[in-house]
């Protein structure tokens, strides 16, 4: 029989949290587990500059026949200069150019197949801890993957040296992901220095790098964000983005990315495409229109521009501000300096708790983070942030005890 004899899989790492938390009854319980902006209330609203553009659209929509499969073009061109800033070199050269997809994991998945068509013997490099997801994606397209060491969440440490270590064994044509700021799940992030020698090692190696762009804007803005991306495309020749408007856009179920190639030259950059395009309509044909339309619409009128401008500031901002306050409550709540969580960025920390701490914090005190110690900072508020630093100082009391 088809369906029977199947096992019995366990909850996904991320989306298992969200149905725990729907299950547990308690008013008192605190949703910290998948990646979602979150308002002082805990809600997570509909911006207003997408409530203006979907007026617009639903006004003035024409159509609703086939585009292609890669997309809207405005967005993609949007995307690109967001992403690289209007005049960047990789753009006025037509190196670059983005495509549509359905969100940033749509992205990584249309890379992976095309990857895997090219040379199914590409060797993926993952940072130790990533998102929950890279390997699994990879992995479904048959592709091998090797960690590379990242962060020591118990010391609250980037572990740059080691990384450069183990990233030295890659080979030309291996494919080095890392996350372009807001690193998920370690709320930390190379600094300029660090990323230029990461440049510099990914360039004598003739490697690839492939950017993970989830969390654009989240961290110290738009253009800071995606610094690192823009300096590797002036010094490397090639190079992949997935990029999300999950966050920056609060579109999370609308499904909005875009998959961002750098090549060589103009031409190779047209040929990839035609086989990028290729993998997207043997896979899903063309992706979902109306969240990239939206995109698009904002970010091509300069007053809904400056709107989501200042939304995407108040989300920024209300994160800081719940990390400042985590990060003291600890300290003064443990006596020991938490001041780590303060100084990186995004809507992540992992403080190295452990399992049984976290089923601690779950069953006693309802408050759901991921088994691997991720929690989403958005999900903190006035009202509950001293509640939950108890709690994580009474389970890492238990647990010394
Ligand atoms: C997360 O890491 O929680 C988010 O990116 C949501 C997801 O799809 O896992």
């Amino acid at each position: 029989m088809l369906f029977s004899g199947l096992e019995i899989l366990p909850p996904d790492p991320i989306l298992g949290v969200a149905q725990a938390f729907a299950a547990d009854p308690s008013p008192l319980k605190v949703d910290l587990g998948i990646g979602i902006y979150r308002d002082e209330q805990g809600r997570s609203p509909v911006l207003s500059c997408v409530k203006s553009a979907e007026l617009s659209l639903q006004q003035n929509q024409a159509s609703k026949a086939y585009q292609s499969s890669a997309g809207n073009p405005e967005f993609n061109l949007a995307t690109a200069e967001l992403i690289f800033g209007a005049n960047h070199k990789a753009l006025t050269d037509r190196r670059a150019f983005s495509i549509q997809t359905p969100g940033g994991t749509g992205a990584l998945r249309v890379a992976a197949d095309f990857l895997r068509v090219r040379d199914p013997s590409t060797i993926i490099w993952l940072p130790d801890p990533t998102w929950a997801t890279h390997q699994p994606i990879f992995a479904a397209c048959g592709l091998a993957t090797r960690k590379y060491p990242y962060y020591d969440a118990a010391s609250a440490q980037l572990l740059f040296d080691e990384m450069t270590k183990a990233l030295s064994e890659a080979q030309p044509g291996d494919i080095i992901v890392m996350h372009g700021c807001c690193q998920n799940p370690s709320g930390a992030d190379l600094n300029e220095g660090q990323w230029r020698q990461i440049a510099a090692l990914i360039k004598s190696i003739g490697a690839v790098p492939f950017i993970d762009l989830a969390y654009q804007g989240f961290g110290d803005g738009l253009d800071a964000d995606a610094g690192p991306v823009r300096m590797l495309a002036d010094s490397l020749p090639e190079m992949l983005v997935a990029s999300s408007n999950s966050k920056n856009f609060a579109l999370y179920r609308d499904r909005v990315g875009a998959l961002t190639t750098v090549a060589q030259d103009r031409k190779d950059g047209q040929i990839a495409r035609q086989h990028i395009l290729q993998a997207i309509r043997a896979n899903y044909s063309m992706p979902p229109d109306h969240g990239a339309t939206i995109v698009a619409l904002i970010l091509g009128d300069a007053d809904l521009r400056a709107a989501w401008e200042q939304e995407l500031d108040v989300m920024r901002t209300r994160i800081k501000t719940m990390r400042d306050m985590l990060s003291q409550e600890l300290t003064s709540l443990t006596g020991v300096d938490h001041g780590f969580i303060a100084g990186q960025r995004g809507l992540f920390a992992k403080l190295g708790l452990t399992p049984a701490e976290v089923a601690y914090l779950r069953q006693v005190h309802h408050i759901y983070i991921t088994l691997s110690g991720r929690m989403n900072i958005a999900g903190l508020s006035a009202n509950n942030v001293r509640r939950v630093a108890e709690g994580i100082a009474a389970a890492r009391a238990r647990a010394a005890a």
